[in-house]
């Protein structure tokens, strides 16, 4: 049978974990994908394969399913030069350029993933794409909730000649603000055409008062390994 969306995912962080060493301060990435490695780094720990790694979460669930597989876990401050961070992504583009922060963790995954020597994005085959943002896919962006629509109202005025459109993420049967791990809320911009430079862009987003931070994640990434139908491939920046 061909394999699924999940054992791709699978594959992909196994194949990251080969990178972890003895001793090394990790960065947890968030989201579907990245929970394989922390269950594989927590299970090499558990057989004595690994020993004195530390791990520093990326989010309140990575905190959480870290906890579960038995990894020691730190924080930025503790250990500001972090090794090595494994985490997935929404968008990859050919220069390893991301879209990151669907599950809303992008800020605390910017902090840990800017702060490491050797960044190792894992995704399956469907997350490549030509130009990021270009998907027609959310662009999460985080703002504070303090007159949140007046940020969302700025955002979408931002790149006209994108047809973008600029929305509150919202969930449950109530439809409240998404509330991310840090209090903020998320923006989802959608672009009917391409927005140009991704590092103006960049800069044109964070100079919103209100914007925390976005989910282009611009250079960061050294190395992709991608799962797909013919096998696993790894890409060094
Ligand atoms: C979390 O906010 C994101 O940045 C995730 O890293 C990203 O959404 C990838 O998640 P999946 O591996 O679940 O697709």
């Amino acid at each position: 049978p061909p394999l699924t969306q999940d054992e791709l995912k699978r594959m992909a962080a196994h194949r990251a974990v080969e990178y972890v060493k003895s001793g090394m301060v990790l960065g947890l990435g968030t989201g579907s994908t990245a929970v394989h490695a922390i269950r594989r780094i927590g299970d090499l720990l558990r057989e004595g394969k690994l020993t004195g790694v530390v791990g520093i979460p990326t989010s309140k669930m990575t905190e959480e399913q870290a906890t579960e597989a038995g990894i020691p876990l730190s924080d930025l401050e503790s250990h500001p030069s972090v090794d090595l961070a494994i985490d997935g992504a929404d968008e990859v583009d050919p220069q390893l350029n991301l879209v990151k922060g669907r599950g809303g963790s992008l800020l605390r995954e910017k902090m840990i993933e800017g702060a490491c020597k050797t960044f190792v994005v894992i995704v399956d085959e469907s997350k490549l794409v030509d130009h990021i943002g270009g998907t027609g896919l959310a662009l999460p962006v985080e703002v504070i909730p303090f007159c949140c629509n007046f940020t969302v109202e700025r955002l979408r005025e931002l790149f006209p000649d994108s047809g973008c459109r600029a929305e509150l993420r919202r969930v449950g049967e109530k439809q409240v603000p998404f509330v991310t791990d840090n209090g903020n809320y998320i923006v989802n911009l959608y672009f009917e055409r391409d927005f140009g430079d991704l590092n103006e862009a960049s800069d044109r987003i964070l100079r919103i008062p209100g914007v925390v931070e976005h989910g282009m994640f611009l250079g960061m990434a050294t190395t992709l390994i991608v799962a797909g139908k013919l096998g696993v491939t790894v890409k060094e920046k």
